[in-house]
């Protein structure tokens, strides 16, 4: 399967989840892992805005840092700007947080609802250029369809 397909059965596995449970913490569980093991990235979790800063939620990966500043990091970008920041190369990002030295390049897409980003899909590759447009699209997909898990679902 190419990248787009993976992605399409992707998207259909996601959208089962949230279809089939309501649990919140037990959707974000099973996205973290459906994303994770379809590409097999090096970390894929989420990060939980509780009203002052970030907070680790479920991943799949190496151990994480678990409360990230609104203004820090990759995650930090991403919240301020509500946008998908796509790093090439950490090294290359001013103050990246290196959460695990196998890290190389970065995705993190937010996750928003009325206006507000509620959480972050933050992925991590051990290869630098892991992540293109095709990724950015599909990603922006998949956030769209977890947004309705906190319209949905007690969090
Ligand atoms: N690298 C992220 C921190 C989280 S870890 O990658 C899991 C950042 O700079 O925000």
């Amino acid at each position: 399967m190419n990248k787009t397909e993976k992605y399409i059965n992707l998207i259909n596995q996601v959208n089962s989840l949230i279809d089939n449970e309501t649990d919140f913490i037990a959707n974000l569980s099973n996205i973290a892992s459906s994303i994770h093991f379809t590409f097999n990235f090096h970390w894929t979790g989420f990060y939980l805005n509780n009203g002052k800063e970030l907070v680790l939620g479920p991943f799949q990966g190496p151990i994480a840092c678990t409360r990230i500043k609104y203004n820090k990091g990759v995650c930090g970008k991403a919240f301020t700007s509500a946008q998908i920041i796509n790093v090439p190369d950490v090294n290359e990002f001013k103050g990246h947080i290196a959460c695990s030295e196998h890290s190389k390049s970065e995705i993190v897409v937010p996750v928003i609802v009325d206006n507000i980003v509620l959480a972050l899909i933050d992925i991590d590759s051990e290869n630098y250029n892991c992540f293109d447009d095709t990724d950015e699209h599909y990603l922006a997909i998949i956030s769209k369809n977890i947004s309705k898990i906190f319209k949905t679902t007690e969090h």
